[in-house]
């Protein structure tokens, strides 16, 4: 099944009277429980594609469809609504609250899904986030500030936070992008999880390594899509030399 229909669209922006055209014409699909990377050169598009698709900016032209939902016929609160309940965003400036725990910045988005009901819930609530915490290994600082922890567990406090409310697709952008090898890893591992249990990824990345743990590795240039490569599902460590070569000879020729 297509969860992601995405047909010309287009997102040009203003700035002093001059126009930019970041995405000319994009078209794709994005099948359920895929795992999909946009790599491209910096200034490509590739955060714009995100932001448009799962709809946190409006499209200048063009139709997204997620999940037999035409996103631009919503009204915002719709919109949000679907945003909060249905996608997981996991980005670099992680928009964490400064005042809050890392155990609270986790639950937030599923009381906000929640508002207004009943005391069971919040048993519930309280239940998944500590499975996602012990699966990611933080539980040990779910009652730290987020100024008191690591840049791979508030990465990983990032993900738990996106998966809360058990959305259909996760939005990534450069996850692993302020991240050391060994915390890319993991989160790399986490990321394979949990598209292994069913969740549809969409993630941007300038690492080739992280581009060769997913299905299928898209290039945007000049704001188009210039190729795709299949790789398959990545099923164990021993293919991951196999799949960054087949992955590195490619992006050669689209002229990374
Ligand atoms: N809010 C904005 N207003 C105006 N122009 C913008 C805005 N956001 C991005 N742009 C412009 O759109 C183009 C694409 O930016 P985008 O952030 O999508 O690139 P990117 O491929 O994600 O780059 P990077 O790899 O550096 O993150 C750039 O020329 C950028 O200057
Ligand atoms: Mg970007």
């Amino acid at each position: 099944m297509n969860q992601l229909i995405v047909k010309d669209l287009c997102k040009t922006y203003i700035v002093n009277k001059r126009q930019n055209n970041v995405l000319r014409n994009i078209n794709l699909t994005v099948n359920e429980g895929e795992m999909v990377a946009v790599m491209g050169p910096s200034g490509s598009g590739k955060s714009t594609l995100l932001y448009t698709v799962s709809g946190m900016d409006s499209a200048t032209a063009g139709k997204v469809n997620f999940f037999g939902k035409e996103i631009e016929a919503l009204d915002p609160e719709e919109m949000s609504r679907l945003r909060l309940t249905e996608m997981g965003f996991i980005f670099q400036q992680m928009y964490m609250l400064k005042n809050l725990t890392i155990y609270d910045n986790i639950i937030l988005p599923a009381y906000q899904a929640n508002a207004g009901q009943k005391k069971k819930n919040r048993t519930q609530i309280n239940e998944r986030a500590k499975e996602l915490m012990r699966k990611l290994g933080i539980m040990e600082v779910a009652e730290n500030d987020i100024t008191e922890v690591s840049g791979g567990q508030l990465q990983r406090a990032c993900i738990c936070r996106s998966l809360i409310n058990r959305p259909k697709m996760v939005f990534a952008d450069e996850p692993t992008g302020a991240l050391n090898q060994q915390n890319s890893k993991e989160v790399m591992r986490e990321l394979n999880r949990i598209n292994g249990e069913g969740t549809t990824i969409m993630l941007v990345t300038h690492d080739s390594r992280v581009a060769a743990k997913s299905d299928r590795v898209l290039y945007l240039e000049d704001g188009n899509i210039k190729g795709e490569m299949q790789l398959g599902k990545f099923e164990n460590e021993s293919e991951i030399r196999n799949r960054e070569r087949k992955l590195s000879g490619w992006l050669l020729e689209m002229g990374w």
